[in-house]
């Protein structure tokens, strides 16, 4: 598979995530059944020709993962699970592990997303516990930080990014087997975002926890921004230094927008190859 020289920015080389391929993943959330399939075929149909170019990934309701992996597969669209336990086995009703996603045939879990921590309070030794069991079970695990509206009004944004990451990301992992999206509390579904600046600083933040822990490797992790995406701000978001792609909620229900999101990342990071 065609591994890229260049990060998607080409400032990059100097900030650290150089060689990342652009990673532009779906958040379908608590939307999607089985006539939802359609629209994975339609992702894939429309991202075939830059799967060389862009990683997709879908995570679907759990119901789905199995048929959306099927579908999925012969253009190269991952499936992830949108939780998973943190537990392996047992008396846990209601829990899916890390092995049953797995099993069908889920390559991602996507563990502490804000909703996840709010409405089921989650803590980021949870998240820990799962991000363990989702790599033991095969699985790379995108792990969700971000500061809610109070704390990013105390001014208190990187001191919750740090330890969010100090708590929720084992170390005793590898850095190939890891992701990690920002995203801000706040930017969730609401039509607003950060500053392009203040997105920068955030990730340029977060790869450096992640370089001094993993070192080399460290720079390797993928960043990926979550928030308000959408077709229209997705490009300028893609090129900020130490973006390496998207998380995308409402905006990833439709296979045209996200399609085009994909097409974004995989011409930002064309045009980079090229310099
Ligand atoms: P929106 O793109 O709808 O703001 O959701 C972002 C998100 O929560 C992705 O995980």
């Amino acid at each position: 598979m065609l591994r890229f020289a260049l990060g998607l920015n080409a400032g990059d080389q100097q900030q650290g995530s150089a060689g990342i391929r652009p990673l532009i993943a779906g958040n379908w959330k608590m939307n999607g059944i089985s006539a939802s399939l359609a629209n994975v075929r339609e992702i894939g149909m429309k991202t075939e020709p830059i799967a060389d170019a862009v990683d997709v990934i879908v995570f679907p309701p759990a119901t789905l993962l199995e048929s959306a992996a099927a579908v999925g597969l012969p253009y190269r669209i991952a499936i992830g699970g949108q939780d998973c336990s943190s537990e392996t086995d047992g008396a846990f009703t209601g829990e899916l592990s890390a092995e049953m996603l797995s099993d069908a045939g889920a390559t991602f879990a996507l563990l502490g997303h804000s909703e996840r921590r709010r409405r089921h309070c989650e803590t980021d030794e949870n998240i820990r516990q799962k991000a363990i069991r989702a790599i033991d079970a095969n699985l790379k695990a995108v792990i969700c930080v971000g500061e809610s509206l109070d704390e990013k009004a105390a001014g208190d944004t990187l001191t919750v990014l740090s330890k969010q990451i100090l708590h929720a990301v084992p170390r005793t992992v590898n850095s190939s087997d890891l992701v990690i999206a920002y995203e801000p509390v706040w930017a969730i579904g609401t039509g607003r975002r950060p500053e392009d600046q203040e997105i920068s600083e955030a990730h340029a933040h977060i790869r450096g926890q992640m370089e001094a822990v993993w070192g080399e490797g460290g720079r390797q992790i993928p960043i990926l921004y979550g928030g308000s995406v959408d077709s229209k701000n997705a490009k300028t978001i893609l090129r900020l230094p130490n973006v390496n792609g998207l998380l995308i909620g409402a905006a990833s229900l439709d296979a045209a927008h996200f399609s085009a999101i994909c097409s974004d990342a995989a011409g930002l990071a064309s045009a980079n190859l090229s310099i």
